[in-house]
């Protein structure tokens, strides 16, 4: 008996486990009715085609010819309308000769990053107060996961292009750019904040925030 109520409570731990992330589904498909990237109303089923569940342009190289020397070029539900209550997306990833990726986190995902050309660095810190780096370069056919909510980057290390293939399991994971966060959201932080936050000066602070 005892042994039985073990086995129910480990069978509610693992379900409970299970739902983590994005909820389950009702029913086979909810294509998305908006272009909204979160919760949306079902497409009607009879009204449903083929083509509510493709995306074509992945091929594409993204445009890397900014201040960071990379793109991502997203395929989430706004791009998808059929990944909508399914809890998964991905995303191609173009970085140009030593451009970077920025820090950023995913606060709905975890990433699953497979490089499909070049040399690529990637890295991501863990929790307080360890604050470990976990680093690692990945060479063409190698993958590498970065954890749901933790800051992670990514910089071609190479002499060509990167390109890669990052999956998320959500169909909406959401991206935090650290630097544009912190100094360029809108109504900025104050610089008194962001002084002591980061031990500088206000004029450095100015600086940081005029770059955003
Ligand atoms: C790439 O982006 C840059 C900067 O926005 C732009 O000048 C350039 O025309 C773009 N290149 C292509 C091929 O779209």
């Amino acid at each position: 008996m005892a042994n039985l109520s073990f086995l129910m409570s480990l069978l509610a731990l693992s379900l409970s486990l299970v739902f983590a992330v994005d909820p389950s589904n009702l029913q086979d498909f909810c294509v998305a009715n908006s272009i909204d990237q979160g919760s949306s109303t079902c497409k009607d089923p009879k009204l449903v085609e083929a083509n509510d569940f493709y995306y074509s342009g992945l091929h594409i190289s993204g445009n890397t010819s900014n201040s960071v020397g990379s793109k991502v070029t997203p395929v989430f539900a706004s791009q998808l309308p059929g990944l909508n209550t399914l809890g998964i997306s991905v995303a191609r990833v173009d970085i140009a000769a030593w451009g970077i990726n920025p820090p950023h986190t995913h606060p709905r995902a975890t990433e699953i990053f497979t490089v499909l050309e070049g040399t690529v660095e990637v890295g991501f810190i863990s929790s307080n107060p360890e604050n470990r780096h976990f680093r690692k370069v990945l060479q063409k056919g190698d993958v590498f996961v970065f954890p749901i909510g933790l800051i992670h980057y990514q910089r071609n290390v190479g002499y060509g292009k990167v390109v890669a293939i990052a999956a998320h399991n959500s169909q909406n994971p959401g991206v935090i750019t650290i630097g544009n966060a912190i100094f360029g959201s809108t109504h900025q932080i104050a610089n008194e904040v962001l002084a002591r936050a980061f031990q500088l000066d206000r004029n450095t602070i100015n600086y940081l925030q005029s770059k955003f």
